[in-house]
Order: C-alpha cells, then sequence, then structure tokens
C-alpha cells in the first residue's frame, strides 16, 4: 500500500477478534517495527545517542518471545501465556499479540535517569508508529499502550533490574460486529 494511504487509515482500535495472527504477517510485522534495513545494523525505526535500547518482547497465547533482528528469529522468553498482564485494558488478554517494548537501561549508563526515560521513550515511539502504519496497510487492527502495571510486567517478564518497560501495544484483526 502507498505510504499515503496508510497514513489516511492510521488509528487506534480497542476491539480485537482473537484470530491469531499467520506468522508470515506477525514475521512482517516484526520486521516492519524494528527491523535491521542496512548492512550496519541499524534498524527500520531511528535510535537515541547511536544506540539500539530496544527489545521487543512478543506475549501470546503460546508464551514470550523475544525478537532477535539479526536472525529475524523469534527467541523463547517465558512459556506462560502472560497476555492479561500487558495492560489494564481487557482486551489485552485475548488479542492475539500483545508487544511489549522493553529498555536495555545499561546501555543508556551515560545519561540521567530522565534521559534514559525520555531516549527509550521516543525510540519506543518510532517503532509504535511503524507498527501502526503496517498494521493500517494489513487491514489489522492496534493501539499503543501507557496503561501497564509496570512493576507487576517487570516482575512478570523476570526482567533485570536496569532494563524497563516503556509502552506495550497490541495487534491483532478488528472484531467485526
Ligand atoms: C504515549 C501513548 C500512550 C497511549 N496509551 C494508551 C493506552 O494505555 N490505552 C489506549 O487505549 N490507548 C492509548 N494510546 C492511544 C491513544 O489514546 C490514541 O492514539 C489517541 O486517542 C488518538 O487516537 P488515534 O490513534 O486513533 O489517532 C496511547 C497513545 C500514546 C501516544
Amino acid at each position: 500500500m502507498p505510504l499515503m494511504n496508510a497514513l489516511k487509515l492510521r488509528h487506534s482500535t480497542r476491539e480485537f477478534s482473537d484470530r491469531p495472527l499467520p506468522s508470515q504477517t506477525l514475521s512482517d510485522l516484526l520486521w516492519a517495527a524494528f527491523g535491521i534495513n542496512r548492512p550496519n545494523g541499524y534498524r527500520t525505526a531511528p535510535c537515541g545517542r547511536y544506540i539500539i535500547a530496544i527489545d521487543i518482547y512478543v506475549a501470546m497465547n503460546n508464551g514470550v518471545w523475544i525478537y532477535e533482528p539479526k536472525t529475524h528469529a523469534l527467541l523463547p522468553h517465558l512459556s506462560s501465556d502472560i497476555r492479561a498482564q500487558t495492560g489494564l485494558q481487557d482486551f489485552v488478554g485475548t488479542a492475539p499479540l500483545n508487544l511489549v517494548y522493553v529498555a536495555h537501561g545499561e546501555r543508556l549508563m551515560d545519561e540521567t535517569h530522565e534521559e534514559r526515560r525520555l531516549l527509550a521513550s521516543v525510540d519506543t515511539g518510532f517503532i509504535g508508529q511503524n507498527v501502526y502504519l503496517f498494521c493500517a496497510s494489513e487491514g489489522l487492527a492496534t493501539v499503543f499502550r501507557g496503561s501497564v502495571d509496570y512493576p507487576k510486567l517487570q516482575r512478570t517478564l523476570k526482567l533485570p533490574r536496569q532494563q524497563f518497560v516503556t509502552f506495550a501495544q497490541t495487534v491483532g484483526y478488528p472484531r467485526r460486529a
């Protein structure tokens, strides 16, 4: 789809079908979100201070996976279904996919705490918009989310102390009335 059309269609949706995403769609979604698009390893979204600090955790009914862009693979992280814990809205528990954006704070240690949070949030926002535009172009539904119980999700994902969740984003097919 031409970019101008995708921009015209971009919007947030909060009603999802429980239909799973085909694996090719998931693969394309993750590449669009934050895949490698150049030999130097940089990505489809920019990053502040030349530092790639965001990982995408993928929460589905079959567990939690980490997107590994170098091999364009999903690495297993947890085997349980934690979708309901990725946000405070009901649809997160039944939509097929919740992306959880995790910042490697330890890669930004030269920054102040405030600057670290700012960089991680901005980097995440660019990824989120890539996801919005991919979803618009594929007829998928999505919503970027800050409504998250952060301490609880940090524990659920077993993140080390320096890593932190910035935002989450639900993706699926729209629920038809
Ligand atoms: C930083 C940020 C946090 C957001 N958090 C939530 C959220 O927790 N839950 C939600 O339903 N929508 C959330 N949204 C989506 C906004 O509500 C939505 O983008 C806005 O209402 C405009 O609607 P649109 O995306 O359809 O243009 C968030 C958006 C941004 C940018």
